[in-house]
């Protein structure tokens, strides 16, 4: 049970029964919908299974895939392995210790579907921020806060408890406390959003 994991982000764990593929079967337009863009350095977060981390490699310079789950970033690391990536580093960590974990500081941080569970998200914040350089951007993909019944993908609700779920307005209150400023805010459908955020050039 990953959730056992000292600091595991609550309702964070990936699923395991194929419904992931059908929920994101073009993860590369993701990317391009909250700016990921060719030649950056980015982090993926939570980057979990690295369904996302392939689409990022693809177009980045390179990606570091961090997951408290170090089981999961062996299976990353195989599904880039396998694709012939090789501009991909693994870090197995707490997403608090971004700072740390990340060598240098990089163009973009993407975190998909963990943002919810986060105890204490102006920390989280605070720490991406001190990891991007300058006009760097902190794009979030997040669970509409719509209710879990509602969210059906292969024929069953899917997702975290409603009671975790974020709207738009909650994040970017949260993010903004680190000194991140929100760029833009974009549908990712069918049942989430992104909001990007940005690194102050002043
Ligand atoms: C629902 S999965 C999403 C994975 C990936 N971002 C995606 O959207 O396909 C959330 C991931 O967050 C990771 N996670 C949970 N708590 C964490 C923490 N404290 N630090 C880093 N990763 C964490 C889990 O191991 C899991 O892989």
């Amino acid at each position: 049970m990953t959730s056992a994991i000292p600091g595991f982000f609550q309702g964070t764990d990936m699923p395991t029964t194929g419904w992931w593929e059908v929920l994101w079967p073009d993860p590369a337009s993701v990317l391009s919908a909250t700016g990921v863009k060719r030649g950056m350095d980015v982090i993926d977060l939570c980057s979990g299974d690295g369904w996302f981390t392939l689409q990022i490699a693809k177009v980045a310079r390179h990606v570091i895939a961090i997951d408290i789950d170090a089981d999961l970033l062996e299976v990353a690391r195989r599904r880039l392995t396998e694709n012939g990536m090789t501009n991909c580093d693994f870090v197995a960590g707490d997403a608090y210790e971004l700072a740390r974990l990340a060598s240098r500081p990089v163009d973009f941080v993407f975190m998909a579907n963990a943002f919810h569970g986060v105890p204490n998200r102006p920390r989280l914040a605070h720490a991406v921020h001190t990891t991007l350089g300058q006009a760097g951007r902190f794009a979030i993909v997040n669970w509409h806060q719509t209710p879990r019944e509602k969210t059906i993908v292969m024929g069953e609700p899917r997702g975290p408890k409603t009671e975790l779920r974020l709207s738009p307005e909650q994040t970017i209150v949260a993010v903004e406390s680190s000194g991140l400023k929100l760029a833009e805010l974009v549908e990712v459908p069918p049942y989430h959003y992104g909001a990007v955020f940005e690194k102050s050039t002043a």
